[in-house]
């Protein structure tokens, strides 16, 4: 059987078994389009759909579907950080669920409201885990898959090597997709032969001429090297991979000890997240006003080490496709 036909392919109708995962902020619709377009499976980040770029989200979710008819999917992040928040989420799941959207990637909580609702169209949940006892907790709460978050992950990371993590979750028997460290294709027909079922890319669709990310970002992406990333806590309170420029180097990767005292109690931690959050989406649209500072936090993981230019999308799927066929 082709590498490039698995369980996620079947479930979802997609041609290649290759996701672009959420990224906020750079999940601009006309990416998420030109992934689903190319044959893999672009994926929707609603805050940053509206917030960032600008859309109501019933309006850019029609916007994508006029760029693509193929598949696309949406970010649910479900932490409980408010009652607002999680109103807002089940207002968002409803419109994309009115949209046609059926696939659905949850993270950081229990996915079992949005199964509820998904399950009611015969939706696809999968959800993020970084170990196997989240993962068991995602299938208890009836998700159909798990996306497998490594070491290797831009964004916030998990702890665990490729090869280690899907030999944690290979045994609970439904399909699997490598999140991190995928930026080649001999990296993506590795994690396949290995028994993934896809793998889920962030940081090699930013170096793309469809992502609308600044032109000094990309760049950065293209130059790193694996030793260029860094985890901060300074973004969001959770350690987030970064790309070590002089500001990181210069102002530290940890929060100092009230910040650290308030993050890890039950009750102030949602408050602290949203005031990072809060933080970082004034600095993101002060520095899209201003063209980009050098004190712009850019967000990379390690499969930095596999891209070495920009390109447009469907040459990434297109080159990937050819390697996993041979
Ligand atoms: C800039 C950036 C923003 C991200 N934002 C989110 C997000 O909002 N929600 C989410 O579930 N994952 C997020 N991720 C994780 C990606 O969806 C994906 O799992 C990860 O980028 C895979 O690792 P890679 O960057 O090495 O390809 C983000 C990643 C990056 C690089």
């Amino acid at each position: 059987m082709s590498l490039l036909q698995t369980r996620f392919t079947n479930q979802l109708n997609v041609k290649y078994p290759l996701i672009c995962g959420a990224m906020y902020p750079c999940s601009n619709p006309e990416l998420v389009a030109a992934v689903s377009e190319s044959g893999g499976l672009g994926i929707v980040q609603p805050i940053s759909l509206v917030y960032v770029h600008g859309h109501d989200l019933r309006k850019g979710l029609q916007y994508i579907r006029s760029l693509t008819q193929k598949p696309f999917g949406m970010n649910i992040i479900v932490e409980k950080s408010s009652k607002l928040y999680q109103e807002r989420m089940e207002h968002y799941l409803d419109i994309a669920l009115e949209e046609g959207c059926r696939f659905f990637i949850t993270a950081l909580g229990n996915p079992k409201w949005v199964v509820n609702k998904v399950k009611t169209v015969n939706g696809i949940v999968y959800h993020d885990a970084t170990n196997r006892e989240w993962a068991q907790r995602g299938l208890d709460n009836g998700v159909d898959g798990i996306i497998c978050v490594n070491n290797r992950a831009g964004g916030h990371a998990g702890t665990k090597g490729i090869e280690e993590l899907y030999n944690e979750l290979a045994s609970l028997n439904v399909p699997l997709i490598c999140a991190g460290g995928i930026g080649s294709e001999e990296d993506f027909v590795k994690a396949l032969k290995l028994g993934y079922d896809g793998v889920q890319m962030g940081t090699r669709f930013i170096a793309t001429h469809e992502c609308f990310e600044k032109q000094n970002y990309k760049d950065a992406i293209v130059k790193a090297n694996e030793n260029d990333i860094v985890l901060t806590e300074r973004v969001t309170g959770i350690p987030l991979s970064v790309i070590k420029t002089p500001y990181v180097e210069q102002i530290g990767t940890r929060v100092g000890p009230i910040a650290r005292f308030l993050l890890q109690h039950r009750t102030t931690k949602h408050w602290m997240r949203l005031w990072y959050t809060y933080l970082a989406a004034r600095k993101f649209r002060k520095s899209t006003l201003e063209g980009g500072s050098s004190k712009d936090y850019w967000q990379a993981g390690k499969s930095v080490a596999g891209i070495e230019q920009m390109e447009h999308v469907k040459d990434i799927v297109e080159r990937f496709a050819k390697a996993a066929e041979k």
